[in-house]
């Protein structure tokens, strides 16, 4: 389980709870989160934690 404070994209100071938040706002894809959040848009080093997080709930 993840802290829903944990900063998941460093480069832009976006949390798991962030991140969950747009997937259920209809972010199903790592573009669209990066649309909706900016996560994953600078560095990409933070792209696989976005796709471990965008699987689990699209499987929830
Ligand atoms: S850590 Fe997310 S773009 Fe750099």
């Amino acid at each position: 389980m993840r802290d829903h404070d944990e900063i998941i994209c460093h480069c832009q100071g976006i949390t798991y709870e962030e991140i969950v938040n747009a997937i259920h706002n209809g972010a199903n894809t790592i573009e669209k989160i990066g649309d909706a959040t900016e996560a994953g848009i600078t560095c990409g080093s933070c792209i696989e934690d976005l796709e471990e997080i965008l699987e689990e709930e699209l499987s929830k």
